[in-house]
């Protein structure tokens, strides 16, 4: 039996989209079961009907601080759906730690950068001032704190000197799209355990590639 997925998403939704594009392979051990918006007028929303995936908006707006109150709401709609995990692409709203509880160990984030390293707003601007020569984008399982958590799966790229935000988070995004279908599926194939802050994979062993920067010429 597939495990049944959804994605929460605020805005563009391309993460939305590779995941919805990797789980349409046969074999994958999971299916997009629902996309939900905390705002309306969020482009994936599209993108997901599009692609034939049920999406739900429950503005989150209304309930101003009552994070409590809205994560109820959420709930009730997970809860319908028969939702097993969650993948959250760019979900721009806290959650409380009673939520976050709730869900340890079912529901992941992507973050664009190599956490721990530039958690919160502005990762791509935080590792250019910060000079890093690789950067790159973190799928993690989410805890109260924001952008942390047992790291499932990372990817990295080069950063040069003529980045810039613009140019550095479209090299991250294309690694975001090719790491989070591969996080989810190892999660839902049961491939992976929690033991303390740590995540390890089931046959799991580093890739061969190294990556080095600056080359000079
Ligand atoms: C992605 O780059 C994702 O990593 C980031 O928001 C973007 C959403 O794009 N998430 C965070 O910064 C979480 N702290 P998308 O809507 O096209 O997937």
């Amino acid at each position: 039996m597939k495990r049944r997925v959804a994605i929460l998403i605020s805005g563009r939704g391309s993460n939305m989209a590779a995941l919805i594009k990797g789980a349409a392979a046969p074999d994958f051990p999971a299916e997009i079961s629902l996309v939900i918006s905390n705002k309306a007028d969020a482009l994936g929303l599209e993108t997901a009907k599009a692609r034939g995936v049920k999406t739900l908006v429950i503005e989150s707006k209304p309930f101003g601080k009552n994070r409590a109150g809205f994560e109820t709401v959420l709930q009730t709609a997970l809860d319908q759906h028969g939702i097993e995990l969650i993948c959250l692409g760019g979900f721009m709203r806290l959650f409380t730690a009673e939520f976050t509880k709730a869900w340890y160990g079912r529901m992941l984030n992507i973050h664009p950068s190599l956490l721990p390293s530039f958690p919160g707003l502005d990762p791509h601007g935080q590792a250019l001032r910060a000079g890093v020569k690789l950067s790159g984008a973190t799928v993690h399982f989410v805890i109260p704190e924001t952008d942390a958590g047992p790291i499932v799966m990372q990817g990295a790229v080069p950063v040069s000197d003529h980045d810039t935000g613009a140019t550095l988070s479209e090299r991250i995004l294309e690694i975001e799209h090719r790491i989070y279908p591969e996080a989810l599926r190892l999660l839902a194939a049961g491939k992976i355990r929690i033991e303390g802050d740590v995540c390890k994979t089931a046959g799991g062993g580093p890739s061969e590639n190294f990556l080095i920067a600056p080359v000079a010429n």
